[in-house]
């Protein structure tokens, strides 16, 4: 440990935790919060310099080291504390777990580096940047952490609830299983814990996080080997929770009882976010996805079977190396014979240690940005025809915030589409609307 160039003189008083990435880093955000909060330390108000940012990183695509540089930079430039002082600052995350050391070398204004499976120390490591030291944690034990965090107390209408983390997978492309470690699943009861707690604390619905959400393996009350589809049951019958929803998936961990659960359990919201990455099977293999086009649309076609309603979503990569316009081309079909209510798509970024990276034949970002943009108009043009096809339906919105005119609130539907209502409700209602418009990006409702 080498002291910082203008260490803060105290403990901090006040904390930002800015998060990036996906959902798991978005839960990791709140119970950082949490732990900072248990410490005595409050949340900067919006705007607001705080005396400790704390950068939850995430690298799962490019450019996230250049943007922690940056961010790092604006942080110290904008600080307003008394002359002499520096704000303390963490960089969390996956950008943490990979780049770390490299961090402390070439950033002296950052005093903490700690990694997703860590984080539980984040208060002592803060202790050593108040005293003027620095302190490195990128150790991988996740059932630690999870202990260590204090108990939840409030929760938005809407949580998250990490179940699993991890990745045993090892796609070519990602590094999730590097920066997070092998997969594990937390404890069956001290998620129906968590859940009771977030509950009690607010919560009308909980989704249920993981790398690999659907490999989440436990053992319920009476000692029962249950899965995933054990768990939800279990959440759904809490009589004040109204919804589950869980992502993300890997098509291989879809299991019969899993499908099934779809068709049973009417907490359980007709959304499945299975991605498929690509359509063609020598690019899949290649990927090491370890399923075809084949079985992905086998279980799509078995989870339509129970819920013919439910919303599909999927993330994919154009551009991996050596895909050719014809292997391209099999995507847009795979899109077209599916058929999403909305994706994500991203162009292939070569993540320093995966296999992916040394193989050849990368693909130009001409092309790249190419197929991006076919891609995503031919996604664009079927998310507005679910939208479309939505309209006329009636069903229930959690209201999750006000509308920019007044009287106007925004909520999401079953089928996690944004609704937009005007009329008398709350934060946290479930109020049941008429979808009379379909918008690009939202829908219209009206009261019933
Ligand atoms: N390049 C581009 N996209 C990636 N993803 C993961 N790794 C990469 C990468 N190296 C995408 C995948 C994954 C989503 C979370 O991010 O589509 O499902
Ligand atoms: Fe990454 Fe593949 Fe694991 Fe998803 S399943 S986290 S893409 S390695």
């Amino acid at each position: 440990m080498s002291a910082p160039t203008s260490p803060p003189k105290d403990l901090p008083k006040t904390f930002h935790v800015k998060s990036f990435g996906c959902q798991m880093n978005v839960y990791d955000g709140e119970r950082m919060a949490e732990l900072l909060a248990a410490q005595g330390m409050t949340a900067a108000e919006a705007g607001a310099n705080a005396d400790l940012v704390v950068l939850n990183t995430c690298h799962i695509r490019e450019r996230a080291t250049e943007k922690v540089y940056s961010d790092i930079g604006r942080i110290v430039k904008n600080w307003d504390g008394e002359a002499g002082t520096a704000p303390m600052i963490a960089v969390a995350g996956c950008v943490a777990q990979a780049e770390g050391e490299e961090i402390m070398a070439r950033a002296p204004s950052v005093s903490v580096v700690v990694g997703p499976q860590a984080y539980h120390r984040l208060p002592e490591m803060v202790a050593t940047a108040a005293a003027g030291g620095r302190a490195t944690e990128t150790d991988m034990p996740a059932e630690a952490k999870f202990a260590a965090l204090p108990k939840r107390r409030k929760s938005a209408p809407s949580a998250f609830l990490t179940v699993q983390e991890g990745c045993d997978k090892f796609c070519t492309y990602c590094v999730v299983p590097y920066t997070r470690g092998a997969e594990i699943s937390r404890p069956f009861s001290d998620l129906v814990e968590e859940a009771t707690l977030l509950v009690a604390g607010g919560a009308v619905e909980i989704t249920l996080l993981g790398q690999n959400v659907n490999a989440w393996m436990g053992e319920d009350h009476k000692g029962r080997a249950v899965g995933l589809d054990g768990l939800i049951r279990t959440l759904a019958a809490n009589p004040d929770l109204q919804r589950i929803r869980y992502t993300t998936s890997h098509p291989n961990d879809m299991t019969d009882a899993l499908i099934a659960a779809h068709g049973e359990i009417d907490k359980l919201m007709p959304f499945l976010h299975l991605p498929v990455q690509a359509g063609s099977d020598r690019v899949l293999k290649a990927m090491n996805r370890s399923h075809s086009v084949e079985s992905y649309l086998r279980v799509l076609d078995r989870v339509r079977a129970v819920r013919p309603d439910i919303a599909l979503s999927g993330d994919f990569i154009v551009g991996f190396p050596g895909e050719t316009d014809a292997e391209f081309a099999e995507t847009l079909r795979l899109v077209d014979a599916v058929g999403y209510a909305q994706a994500f798509s991203f162009k292939y970024s070569a993540r320093p240690g995966t296999p992916a990276a040394t193989m050849a034949d990368h693909i130009s970002a001409e092309v790249m940005d190419e197929r991006l943009q076919r891609l995503q108009a031919a996604l664009q043009r079927d998310s507005q025809a679910f939208n479309a096809a939505s309209v006329g339906k009636r069903c229930h919105i959690l209201v999750d915030r006000r509308g920019k005119l007044v009287g106007q609130w925004l909520g999401k539907s079953p089928w996690l589409q944004s609704v937009h209502f005007m009329g008398d409700a709350a934060i946290g209602d479930l109020v049941e609307v008429d979808l009379i418009e379909a918008g690009p990006n939202s829908l219209t409702g009206r009261l019933v």
